[in-house]
């Protein structure tokens, strides 16, 4: 019989309900929220079990972590819906919520040391969010010496995250395997995020647009890097009512691209919108310039 979900409200607590696991050696994984879980988590905790199948253990920490948002950010008002989201992790076989007050990850207040994210933490989000990656990652480093996990898993849809989180593993020599799984959508193709519900009816109409730019983007992926972006702005002019912040295409590191880079390079296509209050991010893969040819033979 599968034990029940147990729920981890402090770092001493966690340590016992993963003491067996350690003694027997099992493989944990691990997939950082901060609640208000829909189907894109769901689909993360899966994953997290697929990694570790069922003699590892399955670890989701919710916990809103102040150090990421700026001031005039969404901290207060961001969506807390605990209940419902132990329903998740329990319906997906989750082992252990780990739930922690603010004082139980930072004991002595703001920390002194933190995780500089590096120049790729000051462009894009970065740039309209100081200090956010430099939270995330700090956090996600105190998370990963707590729960101490094998795999960790995170969604593809917050790809500056993913990326920088994949980074600091390698600069730092974290020893975690960092698992990306693909964006969930709605079936109008509106990226699954935890502030969608910030979004009105109207506005929710509005910011199903986002991704038909994203797709209009990449229909011209065989063309390379300006016909994406010329692709997707023209349909950008189409929308109504997505206030831009940012549309771009990169390398699949987020670096930069050359305007023909050699066929089959894989790039990203992301962009960033306004829809009312509310910032919405997206992105899609991209194989730029077409296959690549067999070469000679
Ligand atoms: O993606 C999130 O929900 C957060 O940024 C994370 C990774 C849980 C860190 O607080």
């Amino acid at each position: 019989m599968t034990p029940p979900l147990a729920v981890a409200s402090d770092r001493h607590e966690l340590g016992l309900r993963l003491a067996d696991a350690r003694r027997a050696g099992a493989a944990v994984a691990f997939v950082p929220t901060m609640g208000a879980l829909h189907a894109g988590h769901a689909c993360l905790v899966r994953a997290a079990r697929d990694r570790v199948g069922p003699e590892g253990r399955v670890v989701v920490s919710i916990f809103v972590n102040p150090l990421q948002f700026g001031p005039g950010e969404d901290l207060e008002r961001y969506p807390r819906s605990f209940d419902a989201d132990l329903a998740v992790c329990a319906r997906e076989g989750a082992d252990v919520v780990y739930a922690p007050r603010v004082d139980d990850v930072y004991p002595g207040g703001q920390p002194a040391v933190n995780v500089s994210p590096g120049p790729l933490g000051e462009v894009l989000e970065g740039a309209v969010r100081p200090g956010h990656f430099r939270g995330v990652l700090t956090v996600v480093a105190k998370l990963f010496g707590l729960v101490r996990p094998d795999v960790a898993v995170f969604g593809e849809k917050d790809y500056q995250q993913l990326v920088l989180v994949r980074r600091m593993v390698a600069d730092l020599c974290l020893g975690v395997e960092v698992v990306g799984v693909e964006t969930q959508r709605e079936p109008d193709g509106l990226a699954l995020s935890s502030r969608n519900r910030y979004l009105d009816p109207e506005q929710r109409q509005r910011a199903s647009a986002l991704i038909r730019v994203l797709e209009a983007g990449r229909s011209a992926q065989e063309r390379g890097r300006d016909a994406v972006l010329g692709s997707a702005r023209v349909e950008l002019r189409r929308a109504h009512g997505l206030d831009l912040d940012y549309l771009v295409v990169t390398d699949a590191d987020l670096g930069d691209l050359p305007a023909a880079p050699p066929p089959g390079t894989a790039g990203r296509l992301l962009a960033a919108v306004r829809v009312g209050g509310t910032r919405l991010i997206d992105n899609l893969p991209l194989t730029l310039g077409g296959t690549p040819t067999g070469g000679d033979r």
